[in-house]
């Protein structure tokens, strides 16, 4: 496309920085088939230099994209360039993103370097990079609060050594639009050899602005936003993928470039990462909150009705809503859910298939028409996502009873060993939760709970997000089923697994 504006999806990256949102490898690689199916041009997968996890996150990402260009992203220090080099290695379309600071308080206290240091680490980084690929990004970090006349002369440089992509991070989200704006020209204007990268702005939300930072940066000239499914992100997030793109679509009058973005996976790929993250979307977020384009005036319900545009200003299915769709039943048999799993993204292995197939049929018994976000939810809930599964819900029974004290009945398979404990609680979901923290004797803190509906309608799979932390590590546990004390129950053990898996990491931002 002419003038295309290109989206470089962060949300396995910085959305990832978000305490609380790591995710699994197998997480990782259902998000970014997700990005894909939604046309992303660029998928940042992760910091590869982070730890053995990323790395081997970053390389699956690698090998299983083939549309988008997968970018690791790397300190502007040679170990990390390599580490990102060697997690990329032998995919379709790959890209380098290396960043170091610019702005005085960065540099002096932070990396305690002056300019010239700066300058040379940067230059190194990219020539370093070109051995891995020509595709190269710099960033100069903080570029917000930095001085203009040294990102001038950092940007020249790089673009020199071999950086095609230039992106301007506004990392703690201080400017505002008519700033950023002007910072944006001002590069392109100054920077002599700036017609030979694509400038592209990365704006964090501390205060609300990173959507309109980004879009005030596009109509100054910027080609690329970096930005992240829901707007999730270190501290108050990044620019949220879904405005950034309805924006530019909606308002072509203001825009002289568009994506190539299939806005209708928009919905599936924002519930999809909430489920994973266990960060629930607002209900008035817009495009993707439950009210985006709900209608609760008389006046406005009669206005849409008698012509939409009255209060509407994009159309629901645009972006995925209303997309419902019964795909499978009671009698749909193992090719048809094979083949439904596959245009979700998801193969399997053929053991995985069995269970998951098996699981899909006893939840056709109980709800007879199965959703997209039934299968998803299916997958994630038969815990394939975890390895070395040490925990296994086996039994529960719960006594819930108007007047009575509720009971639960819970046996666990801990390491292939089963062990039965009973707890009174509140209530059912309480008492399950003790009887399993009796057999788990593990101190962990309770920091999130919550219930969703996966679909509409009492016959609904309830989805369930818990996050637990210990010693400050934090990772989120889902479970789903039409009962949502089991899906609390599962939520609750498979957090349990994915707490004794997690391993420390890197933050590259250190
Ligand atoms: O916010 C930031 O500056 C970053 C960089 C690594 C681009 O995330
Ligand atoms: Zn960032």
């Amino acid at each position: 496309m002419e003038n295309r504006l290109i989206i470089f999806d962060t949300t396995l990256r910085d959305g990832e920085q978000s305490p609380g949102a790591s995710m699994t490898q197998d997480e990782k690689l259902r998000i970014a088939k997700a990005l894909e199916r939604m046309r992303v041009d660029v998928i940042e997968a992760g910091f590869p230099a982070a730890s053995q996890g990323d790395f081997e996150a970053v390389r699956a990402v690698a090998h299983i994209i083939k549309e988008s260009t997968v970018c690791g992203l790397a300190r502007a220090l040679k170990e990390d360039i390599d580490r990102a080099g060697e997690a990329l290695a032998g995919s379709n379309s790959t890209r380098i993103h290396t960043f170091i600071a610019t702005s005085p308080i960065h540099m002096k206290a932070k990396l305690r370097m002056d300019s010239n240091q700066v300058l040379d680490y940067a230059i190194r980084a990219i020539q370093r990079a070109k051995k891995y690929t020509d595709n190269i990004e710099f960033s100069p970090e903080d570029a917000g609060r930095s001085d203009i006349d040294f990102l001038c002369q950092i940007i020249e440089s790089a673009i020199k050594a071999g950086a095609n992509t230039i992106n301007i991070p506004d990392t703690v989200g201080y400017n505002f639009p008519d700033q950023f704006g002007k910072l944006i020209r001002t590069l392109i204007e100054r920077v002599p050899n700036s017609d030979k990268a694509i400038f592209s702005v990365h704006c964090h939300n501390d205060l609300g602005l990173a959507v309109a930072n980004s879009l005030t940066a596009v109509i100054n000239g910027a080609r690329q936003v970096e930005c992240t499914i829901n707007g999730l992100g270190e501290r108050a997030g990044n620019a949220a993928l879904e405005e950034i793109t309805m924006a530019v679509r909606t308002r072509r009058d203001l825009f002289s470039c568009d994506t190539c973005i299939d806005t209708t996976q928009i919905v599936p790929t924002s519930r999809l990462v909430s489920g994973i993250t266990g960060f629930p979307v607002q209900p008035n977020k817009a495009i993707v909150g439950a009210n985006a384009f709900a209608h609760e005036s008389g006046i406005h319900q009669d206005g849409v009705l008698k012509e939409r545009e009255t209060y509407e200003i994009m159309r629901a299915e645009d972006v995925g809503w209303h997309t419902n769709r019964m795909v499978l039943g009671k009698h749909s048999g193992r090719n048809a859910f094979k083949s439904r799993l596959h245009d979700l993204g998801i193969d399997l292995k053929a053991e995985d298939l069995n269970t998951t197939f098996q699981k899909f049929k006893e939840l056709a018994d109980k709800k007879h028409e199965i959703y997209d976000e039934d299968l998803q939810a299916l997958i994630t809930d038969t815990h394939l996502t975890v390895e070395n599964e040490r925990f296994k819900l086996l039994y529960l029974r719960t006594i819930s009873e108007i007047g009575e004290i509720p009971k639960a009945s819970v046996i666990l398979s801990v390491d292939g060993v089963e062990l039965q404990a009973e707890s009174i609680g509140s209530g059912p979901v309480d008492a399950t939760y003790k009887a399993i923290d009796f057999i788990l004797k593990h101190e962990v803190k309770l920091t999130l709970y919550s219930v969703n509906n996966i679909t509409s309608g009492t016959d609904s799979q309830g989805e369930v997000t818990v996050r637990l932390e210990k010693d400050g590590r934090i990772v989120n546990g889902q479970g789903s089923d039409t009962d949502i004390v089991i899906a609390s129950a599962k939520a609750y053990v498979n957090a349990f697994n994915k707490m004794l898996n997690s391993i420390s990491r890197n933050h590259p931002q250190v």
